[in-house]
This record gives C-alpha cells, sequence and structure tokens, in this order.
C-alpha cells in the first residue's frame, strides 16, 4: 500500500454514540501500511460508548459537549476546530456522528471529511433509513461513504455496499446486514482518500484516475 510510516494521514474520527464503525477504522488504522493514522476520536457526547474503545486502544480522545452550545453551532465547531488543530488533523471521518455541520465547517474541510450513511444514496438521506427502506419496499439497501458537502447527505459518492432485502426482515436484521458492509466500505474508502487515489471532478468522486484539467487530486501525500 503507498503512504507508509512517516507520511500517514492525521485523520480525526467524530462520533456520538456506539463507535462501531470508528472500531472498524482503528482496527485498519493499526496496520502501519495503511495510509491513515487516527490521531483523535472526538464526540460531542461525552456518554458516547466508543470514547471507552478508542481510549482502551490508546488513541487521544476529546469530548465537545454540543449541548451547552444550544443553537451556536459555530461556537461549537469553533470549540471543535481547537480540538482538530491541537492534534494536528489532516482528514475528518464522520462515524454516527449525529450533529449537522455548518456550511462554514464544510467548506473549510471540502475534500478532507468523509461521512458514512447507512443507505444507497442518494436514496434515503436522513434519520431511519432501514424502516424506510423497509416501507418503500426496495430489494436492495446498502451503505454509502461520501465527501462532506454543506448539503446533509449529499457530497461526492466514494464508495457503496448493497445488500438485498430479504423477505422477513425487520429494521434490526436489514440494519445489521448493512452495518456489516460498513465495517468493511468504510476502511476502504478512507484509505483511498488518505492515500491521495481520489479526484474530484465537481461532484464526481474518480478513483485512480490520472489528474484532467478540471480534476482535482484529494489528500495528496507529502
Ligand atoms: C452507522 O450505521 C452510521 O452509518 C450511521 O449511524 C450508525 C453509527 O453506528 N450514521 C448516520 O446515520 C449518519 N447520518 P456506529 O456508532 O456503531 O458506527
Amino acid at each position: 500500500m503507498s503512504g507508509g510510516v512517516g507520511s500517514r494521514r492525521r485523520t480525526a474520527i467524530l462520533i456520538s454514540g456506539r463507535g462501531s464503525n470508528m472500531a472498524a477504522l482503528l482496527a485498519a488504522a493499526a496496520d502501519p501500511g495503511y495510509p491513515a493514522e487516527i490521531a483523535l476520536v472526538l464526540s460531542n457526547r461525552a456518554d458516547a460508548a466508543g470514547l471507552g474503545r478508542a481510549a482502551a486502544a490508546g488513541i487521544p480522545t476529546a469530548v465537545v459537549e454540543s449541548r451547552p452550545f444550544g443553537r451556536d453551532r459555530a461556537g461549537f465547531e469553533a470549540a471543535m476546530e481547537a480540538e482538530l488543530a491541537r492534534h494536528g488533523v489532516e482528514l475528518i471521518a464522520l462515524a454516527g456522528f449525529m450533529r449537522v455541520l455548518t456550511e462554514g465547517f464544510t467548506t473549510r474541510w471540502a475534500g478532507r471529511m468523509l461521512n458514512i450513511h447507512p443507505s444507497l444514496l442518494p436514496a434515503f438521506p436522513g434519520l431511519d433509513t432501514h424502516a424506510r427502506a423497509l416501507a418503500a419496499g426496495v430489494k436492495l439497501h446498502g451503505c454509502t461513504v461520501h465527501l462532506v458537502t454543506p448539503g446533509v447527505d449529499e457530497g461526492p459518492i466514494l464508495a457503496q455496499a448493497a445488500v438485498p432485502i430479504l423477505p422477513g426482515d425487520d429494521e434490526a436484521s436489514l440494519g445489521a446486514r448493512v452495518l456489516a458492509e460498513e465495517h468493511r466500505l468504510y476502511p476502504a474508502a478512507l484509505a483511498w482518500v488518505a492515500a491521495g487515489r481520489v479526484a474530484l471532478e465537481g461532484n464526481l468522486a474518480r478513483l485512480d484516475t490520472p489528474p484532467g484539467p478540471s480534476a482535482e487530486r484529494l489528500s495528496n501525500p507529502g
């Protein structure tokens, strides 16, 4: 794998809860050949279970509680920026981070911030994706890793994984099938961005294509 020790992108994982995707990213980044190193796990909730898992793995953690900021989203994000700067963060992976970010924050981190979403975008943006997929009667569901832009769940798609919806599925069984794919997909997509293998052409993310006049390569390592 390209990258290697000394040139790994310093990455923060932002969480709000359980942190199973975070754990998948930590496991991938435990390989010194993985092109991202996890420099920080940051939560907007002190009670996020993922914080304990990160600390147990020896990863620096920080909490910036969003609640005291109320509607002052810019103030909350400024406090997060201070933590990100303190840890020299270059890339952000949102992993079950349940706060909508401002246009200012998403623009500052454009091309350097990823999110995982539990549906095949652009189908089912927002919440309750598994229940909505079941109610719609779709036969395929899945997950998407995308770059974050100001529009919620709208940024350039990096990778997707599909699963069948099976007779008798409920929200829990379908969610578990999708989650297993999330844990496989997210480490792969973060590696592509961290290794500088993704170029953007407008709203399209291209993997391993030579940069053309309108393509901007992301996160070119050193
Ligand atoms: C994951 O399924 C993730 O895709 C979803 O929250 C869950 C977090 O689980 N994210 C969103 O819905 C974002 N809109 P985890 O904390 O175990 O990774």
